[in-house]
Formats: structure tokens, C-alpha cells, sequence
């Protein structure tokens, strides 16, 4: 008969060893050593991938460990593990979160039903500088725009019960601050001011943890100099203390022993401790018993701090059902995508597609009699997958180049076999760039497929260079010259410098790295079977110089005009632009033309829509009223004057022009993706309330305030936008 064990008896049998045993998860041991870890009482393991090899060790440690705790099993499911979803980026592009929760809910089915029990996911770091290489695991670069893809994640892989066959537990990550690394160079140090921490970098995590996230992830960095390993004051007093997280946090890799490289532990048991004391709850990578043995003297750590951290793993254990039943169906345990999980990712990967530029309606493909050339390192390349997929992912199924050469058999699909574009040896690349304009000649039209290799981005991908890898640009100026109308199609791990070949190139989409079907997905873009809907999460610079540039960027005492030539005439240095002294001791460069390439919420369509005000133009409410939970609705008519059926994002900001501290300029506090057929129109109510209009102080004890005053509302599309006031007084006169 199975007795009902409670987490607090447990942990009273417990010894020391035994309990920081249960406080790491082992960094993928060998078989032998994970079988031997598990009879000791492991806390949680690497996914040891597969349903049997997870089912042996789960049975290990229920049968031969002695108090019979089953394993956490966690796994890095990103967008996917067999089927491979667009990257969260690319994710965030959409601007629709069941694209997200879509993802979430088919990935904890594979992997759950699989033994994994515990994803390090989802990313929610307000990424502001492309260089970067991991903003492709994250929503971008405003903090909303996080939560809220967090929030769909997280409430999809948790789904309503953990314990579910098709669950499994989220974790946010990195707490906090890790996209702030100076320079954009992974791991580097970061300085995050007081303002920023609160209102920018915080901000999805507080929101995760209120969608009841089961763990957070520590980050590298350090915050005010405390690497976020020991930091107290955000692991405990802010995280656990004043938002109440109940569930675990996680060391990231290696995170806590790298304590003693920044240089504030002595050794490695001296940085278990400090995590520990601090509020960390797991380590990752195993290293708090050397041969069983604890490396931290028992004396050195607060009982009641060890007991508190062992009760937070117990109890997920719990609520993931795994005393009741630690074992999985090994016969319906995926082992690959299926027909739903594929028709999903095709879905959601043609979501994300950002049509940025689209001159003369060069797309979509006209569907027939055509003579159509797709070149360029990505026509029959299958590197779609993104940067964070492991070796068991299931392959792209198609390229473009074979999903158009279907999508079209009334017209004549080529390609031009063998060339890269990624080679070192430029007299090769030229023959090459010169054999894809005469072929190009010859053609209707042309889609340039090109962009980064998913090993560009990710974990420790940082790049000093926003340019396309390669010969790729020279590519795309040879098919300029060839004068035949060509299309590229821009797969990225992250926003490129374009600026240097978008004035010579007629059609520009961006198709991220969109997952197991974004061949298919692609050519349903091209094609207009599906007409992009998407827009842009993070900013597309016109010079890495510019980096970090980011739409919501707090006011300056000396804001320059956008547009116009601020360029300076100097012809003997080469700038030659004529010198506006209006704006000469404006926030400008001499050299560059202020503001993105592409901004933050762009993103054309095949059709076209004009959006309407249906509000009143001012409107006004009390403190009192809003504290009491009232909203204000602000609507608009989305109509849609083109000829084909097509998606619009209407999107919310606010400003607050007058505050005690300096504010963004503007704010995304709403959006909805709506879908509106030709020649109709849709109407679209976004609403506001208390938390869209204040801000973190810089006071720990004023906390959150609303102070009265007038906004500014703007409801817009990305390209143009309507404006509101909003007038909140402390009370009704
Ligand atoms: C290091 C990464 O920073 C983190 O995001 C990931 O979850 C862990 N490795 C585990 O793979």
C-alpha cells in the first residue's frame, strides 16, 4: 500500500548531506554516475533523453534511495523539442501570445510525456542590444512585450494542474539583468541603475511570479556588485519576500562556483554558502558534495535557510505529482513531431513573418506562369532551427526553395546549386555573385534568401558586427544590378544592419529562424496563402554604432529632430551633409541619420489599413477610481481599404510628459492582433488601468506610484497613430 508522504516529514529524517543533496541538479552525468547519484537521493537531474532512461533512474531513486524522493528532470525546452516552434523572438514578432502558449502547451505534451518534468524557460531579459546573441531566446526589448510572452509561456508549459500528463514546470530566466552585459558580449559586467532595475529589467519577472511561475533562474551578472548568485537583496527581499515567490530558484550553469571568479568567494564551498544564505534554492551543475560529502561546514549555513530551500524542492516535486506516480507511458512517449504539433508550427511560424518593406507589391508571388530564382545561402539551406535546440530536434522538413517549387507548379521554381555565399575565398564569391545576376537576368523574379546561421545567435554568440555574415550583401547588390525584381527574405537570430543594401532592394521580409516548418511557413508568406501580420519586437539599427537603441528610451534634456539630415559638412572627413545648426548641440552622431532603420512595432502587410478614432480625444479619470480597479477603454476602427484579407496590430502607448523622475517617452502598455477581411472593418478596445500609468521610485519603501497629472495615449499601428489625453486627478472635484 503507498503511504501518503508529506514534504515536512521528509525533510525531518533527513541528514545534511541528504538534504544538499536534494538542492543541485547534476549537469548531465554519465549513466553510470546518474544511476549512483539517483540511489543517493539526487534532487534533479539533466533529462537523460529518453522515456526509458528517465523511467530506470526515476525507479532508482523511488526504490533504492533511501526516503524514495523521486527526480526533478529538467531539460532546456526553448520553442521545442522535437517539434521545433519560430524562436521566442521571432515569437514576440507576432504580437499574438497564443503563438506563445501554442509553442508552450505542444512542447510540456513532448516533453512530459517523455519524464521531463522542469524546463529552463522561458527567457524574459529586456534585450536592447543585438549584439547580443541571446536576445533571440527572449521577447525583445520592452518590458510588456516580455511579460506578457512570459505570462503565455509560463501558463502553457504549467499548464492549470503541474501534475499533469501535460505539464511540466516553467522557469523564468535570468534573473536579473543579464541583457545588460556592457558591450552586448555575453557574460560581460553590467551596471544597472536603480530606475532601470525596477521598471525595465524586473518588471516580466514580477509579472512571472504573479502567473505563478514554479522557478527562476539566477543570471551571471552582477547587480550593484553582487553577483546575482548571492545577491540577498533581489534573490530574498524583492523575489521571495516582497513578491512572494513560494517556488525555487535555480543556479544558472555553473553560476554559483564563477562566485569565486567575480571575486567575492574564496572557494567553492565558500560560494555555496553565500548562494545558499543568500536565497538560492538549487545549484546547477552538482557541486555541493564532492564524493557524497557536503564541501560547506553544516555550522556555516542557517538551518532554518537549508530547511526552507529543501521544503521549496520537496513541495514542486508535490505539486508535479511525482510522489504519486514518477513514471511515464514509455509506449506513447514522443519521440518526434506529429501531425497537430506540425500543422502548429506551421501556423505559428507564418504569425511571425515581418514584412518590412514591400516597394511596386513585388510580394506576394503571382501564382502562376512565372519563371522565379531563389539563390542565396538559405534557398536549399535547412538551417531554420534557431539557436536553441538540441540534437534530438526534428529537422527542418523543407527549404524555400523546395516549399515554393510546390506551392507553385504553375510557374518555374530554380536555383542555383552549390553556391554559399559564406566562403572565405572572395574571387570564388564574385564569380559567384555574377553567375546569380545572370541567372537572375533570365528570371521574373528573384527571393534572396540569406541571413545568419542559427549558431550565430544563442548562448555565447555575441557579434561586434550587425552585418550579414559573409558575401552576402555583395549577393544582393548583384541581383540589384541584374534589374530584375527580387524579394529577400532575412532569416536572423537577431535585428541586422541592413542599411548598407535596403535602398537598392524593392521587397524585405524577416523570417527569424521559424522552427521544424518554416519552409512551408515561408512560402505561405511569399506566396500570400498567408499575408504577414507581423512586427518588429526590437529595433532594427542602421548602424551597429548606434546599438543600444531601443523606442522606449527615457527623455533627454536635448532630444534632436528625427528625420532630416543632421549629418555635418566637413568634405575633408568625409561628411558632407549640409550642417543644420538648429540641431548641432542636439543627442545626435555627425555621421548617421537619428532613429532605427526599421522601429520597434513595424511591420507592413499585403493589404493596407487605415485606423479610425471612435473615443473621445480626451478623457479623464480619478486616483480613487482607478485604484478601485476601474479601466479606461480607448477604441478604435481598424478598416481594411486593400484588396486581400489581412492581420492588423493595434498597439497601445503611454507617456507620462511630466513626472517626478525622468520617464520613457513612450510606453506599450496594450495590443491585439485582429483579423480583418477585405473592404470590412473591425473595431478594437484596448483598455488601461493603474499599473499602465506609474512607476517604480527609486525609494524601496514609496514603492509603486501613480502620480496625477496628464497622459498621452497613442493607439497606432507602427506606422501611424492617434492620439488621446488623460487627465487622472487625485479624486472626483
Ligand atoms: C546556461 C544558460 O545560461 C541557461 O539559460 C541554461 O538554462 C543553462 N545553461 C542550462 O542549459
Amino acid at each position: 500500500m503507498k503511504v501518503k508522504v508529506e514534504p515536512e516529514q521528509l525533510l525531518a529524517s533527513m541528514t545534511y548531506a541528504e538534504k544538499l543533496a536534494q538542492l543541485q541538479i547534476v549537469w548531465r552525468p554519465d549513466s553510470g554516475e546518474s544511476g549512483n547519484l539517483a540511489r543517493t537521493g539526487a534532487g534533479a537531474l539533466f533529462w537523460p533523453a529518453s522515456a526509458q532512461a528517465t523511467n530506470a533512474l526515476q525507479r532508482i531513486a523511488v526504490e533504492e534511495s533511501r526516503h524514495g524522493i523521486p527526480l526533478l528532470i529538467g531539460l532546456d525546452v526553448v520553442h521545442g523539442q522535437f517539434t521545433i516552434f519560430p524562436t521566442p523572438l521571432a515569437q514576440a514578432a507576432s504580437f499574438d501570445p497564443e503563438v506563445a502558449r501554442a509553442d508552450a502547451r505542444l512542447s510540456a505534451k513532448e516533453a512530459r510525456s517523455n519524464g521531463v518534468n522542469w524546463t529552463f524557460s522561458p527567457m524574459i531579459d529586456v534585450s536592447r542590444d543585438p549584439r547580443w546573441g541571446r536576445v533571440v531566446e527572449g521577447f525583445g526589448e520592452d518590458p510588456y512585450l516580455n511579460a506578457v510572452f512570459g505570462e503565455a509561456k509560463i501558463r502553457g508549459y504549467q499548464g492549470d494542474d503541474l501534475s499533469s500528463e501535460a505539464s511540466m514546470a516553467a522557469c523564468a530566466k535570468h534573473f536579473v539583468g543579464y541583457s545588460a552585459a556592457e558591450g552586448g558580449r555575453d557574460y560581460n559586467t553590467t551596471d544597472i541603475s536603480l530606475q532601470r532595475l525596477r521598471n525595465v529589467y524586473l518588471e516580466p519577472f514580477r509579472v512571472a511570479v504573479a502567473a505563478g511561475v514554479a522557478s527562476l533562474m539566477a543570471s551571471f551578472n552582477a547587480v550593484s556588485g553582487v553577483p546575482m548568485h548571492a545577491n540577498r537583496e533581489m534573490l530574498t527581499d524583492v523575489l521571495k519576500n516582497e513578491w512572494g515567490h513560494g517556488g525555487i530558484v535555480v543556479a544558472d550553469a555553473g553560476g554559483v562556483g564563477e562566485l569565486v571568479d567575480h571575486g567575492i568567494a574564496a572557494d567553492a564551498a565558500d560560494a555555496g554558502r553565500l548562494a545558499l544564505s543568500a536565497g538560492l534554492d538549487v545549484e546547477m551543475g552538482g557541486s555541493l558534495l564532492s564524493d557524497g560529502e557536503p564541501i560547506i561546514r553544516e555550522d556555516l549555513l542557517d538551518s532554518a535557510r537549508l530547511d526552507d530551500a529543501v521544503l521549496r524542492v520537496l513541495r514542486l516535486k508535490q505539486a508535479l505529482g511525482l510522489f504519486d506516480n514518477p513514471y511515464v507511458d514509455e509506449s506513447t512517449a514522443a519521440t518526434g513531431p506529429d501531425e497537430t504539433s506540425l500543422s502548429a508550427a506551421r501556423d505559428t511560424a507564418a504569425r511571425c513573418a515581418v514584412l518590412l518593406k514591400n516597394d511596386d507589391g513585388v510580394l506576394p508571388l503571382k501564382p502562376r506562369g512565372q519563371r522565379v530564382l531563389v539563390v542565396g545561402p538559405y534557398a536549399e539551406s535547412k538551417d531554420h532551427l534557431g539557436a536553441w535546440v538540441q540534437y534530438f530536434a526534428s529537422p527542418t522538413t523543407t527549404s524555400i526553395a523546395e516549399s515554393l517549387t510546390e506551392a507553385l507548379p504553375g510557374s518555374v521554381v530554380t536555383t542555383l546549386p552549390g553556391a554559399t555565399f559564406f566562403g572565405s575565398n572572395p574571387s570564388r564569391q564574385a564569380e559567384a555573385a555574377a553567375a546569380a545576376a545572370a541567372a537572375a537576368a533570365e528570371a521574373d523574379l528573384v527571393i534572396v534568401a540569406v541571413g545568419e546561421p542559427s549558431d550565430l545567435s544563442g548562448e555565447a554568440s555575441s557579434r561586434s558586427s550587425l552585418n550579414l555574415p559573409g558575401d552576402q550583401e555583395q549577393l544582393i547588390r548583384a541581383i540589384a544590378g541584374s534589374g530584375t525584381p527580387f524579394a529577400v527574405v532575412l532569416m536572423t537570430g537577431r535585428p541586422l544592419v541592413v542599411s548598407e543594401w535596403i535602398d537598392q532592394c524593392p521587397a524585405l521580409l524577416v523570417a527569424w529562424h521559424l522552427g521544424t516548418e518554416a519552409g512551408k511557413a515561408i512560402s505561405d508568406v511569399l506566396t500570400g496563402a498567408v499575408n504577414p501580420g507581423g512586427k518588429l519586437p526590437m529595433s532594427f539599427p542602421r548602424s551597429v554604432g548606434q546599438v543600444p537603441i531601443y523606442y522606449n528610451h527615457e527623455s533627454t534634456g536635448r532630444p534632436a529632430r528625427i528625420g532630416g539630415s543632421l549629418a555635418h559638412e566637413r568634405p575633408d572627413v568625409g561628411l558632407t551633409g549640409p550642417n543644420n545648426t538648429d540641431d548641432y548641440y542636439k543627442s545626435k552622431y555627425l555621421d548617421l541619420e537619428l532613429g532605427p532603420q526599421f522601429g520597434f512595432g513595424h511591420g507592413l502587410s499585403y493589404t493596407s489599413f487605415e485606423l479610425e478614432s471612435s473615443t473621445d480625444q480626451a478623457l479623464s479619470a480619478t486616483l480613487d477610481e482607478l485604484r478601485a480597479g476601474s479601466r479606461i477603454t480607448f477604441s478604435t476602427i481598424v478598416r481594411n481599404t486593400g484588396r486581400r484579407d489581412g492581420d492588423e496590430v493595434v498597439q497601445l502607448y503611454v507617456s507620462d510628459p511630466l513626472a517626478s523622475v525622468t520617464r520613457p517617452v513612450r510606453q506599450l502598455r496594450g495590443f491585439t492582433r485582429v483579423f480583418v477581411p477585405a473592404g470590412e472593418e473591425r473595431r478594437v478596445s484596448l483598455t488601461i488601468s493603474l499599473d499602465d500609468l506609474g512607476f517604480w521610485t527609486n525609494d524601496h519603501h514609496a514603492g509603486y506610484i501613480v502620480e496625477p497629472g496628464e497622459f498621452q495615449v497613442g493607439i497606432g499601428n507602427g506606422l501611424t497613430s492617434q492620439d488621446f489625453s488623460l487627465t487622472v486627478t487625485p479624486r472626483s472635484p
